[in-house]
């Protein structure tokens, strides 16, 4: 494993050395361990969008870790005025360990790891969120303790983290079932993959999808960047795909709830479904870091 672009790079192999690093990572820091893995190295974050967890997550981890991270707002960086990512890719090569982008274009941060030399992690672009979902999938493993054949259902819009979380459900023998509208469906890609790789299904019904789910999950139905279109969005998604509590009876009493967050209450999901579900999800938020913290070692560390 050279960079985190995408789920699909990665085996089922991978993924369980990285949540299993991860929780290691999350017992030593409840128990006052250090653990220095990534003394005197350097992460650079490129920001082309806004964001809280991820930022924050990765500056600590580095910290955690021994290391020190850099934010780099693309507002200031030279690629903001048109430096082509190529050669900013050969330049940050030239200073850093490693490099975390979020962006638009999931060929940007493609482009980034092919000209560089330097792992590349890729912190939300368009196509996929990959470190969210690893950290989902701990979630998931830390409360339900396993994945095989646990039934997982995503509402909302067919996006960058309902594509990443297909792809790694499938991975580790999750059922998926995704409920959107026609015309906001995941990538067509990704659904492929899922359907001759796993139990997979697509509807526009939500409480067909959510039936005997163990894990709920939704996102925004406008993501960033498409600000223009949120309106017709709404009109796609309102009073439908949603996680209430109509879809919480669907899916049986032990489901549970995961949102990537930031969360639109009322939108998305109820304000009543968060706050019950709210150890759940904000488990996950946490679980950011340490997972986070698991990819950078392996991609930056020693070994
Ligand atoms: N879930 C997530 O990536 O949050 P941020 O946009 O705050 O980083
Ligand atoms: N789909 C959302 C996720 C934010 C973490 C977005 O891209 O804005």
């Amino acid at each position: 494993m050279k960079h985190l672009l995408k789920l699909q790079d990665l085996t089922q192999k991978e993924i369980l050395e990285i949540l299993n690093m991860a929780d290691q990572l999350k017992f030593e820091k409840k128990n006052g361990i250090a653990h220095p893995l990534l003394a005197g190295k350097t992460l650079g974050m490129i920001f082309q969008k806004a964001s809280t967890r991820t930022r924050v997550s990765f500056e600590v981890g580095m910290y955690e870790l021994g290391g020190y991270a850099l934010f780099l707002s693309s507002a200031d960086l030279q690629i903001g005025r048109g430096e082509p990512v190529q050669d900013t890719a050969r330049v940050l090569s030239r200073y850093l360990d490693g490099v975390m982008i979020r962006t638009f274009s999931q060929k940007e941060a493609e482009d980034l790891a092919d000209y560089g030399s330097i792992p590349v992690i890729n912190g939300l672009t368009d196509y996929a969120h990959p470190c969210q979902v690893l950290a989902d999938l701990m979630t998931i493993r830390e409360i339900k303790h396993s994945f095989a054949g646990r039934r997982l259902c995503f509402i909302g819009d067919g996006n960058n983290v309902a594509n990443s979380l297909i792809v790694g459900a499938i991975k580790m023998g999750m059922e998926v079932s995704v409920a959107c509208p026609e015309g906001y469906r995941p990538d067509a890609g990704v659904m492929k993959w899922a359907a001759q790789n796993g139990s997979f299904t697509c509807t526009a019904d939500v409480l067909e999808a959510a039936e005997g789910a163990d894990v709920l999950y939704t996102d925004v139905w406008s993501s960033m960047g498409q600000e223009k279109e949120a309106a017709a969005k709404r009109k796609a998604f309102e009073g439908i795909y949603q996680i209430n509590d109509r879809v919480m009876e669907a899916a049986g009493s032990d489901a549970m709830v995961l949102h990537c967050l930031p969360a639109h209450r009322e939108e998305e999901i109820t304000e009543k479904i968060l706050e019950a579900h709210a150890a759940e999800i904000f488990e996950e938020a946490e679980n950011r870091l340490h997972a986070q913290k698991a990819v950078m070692v392996k991609l930056m560390g020693e070994n």
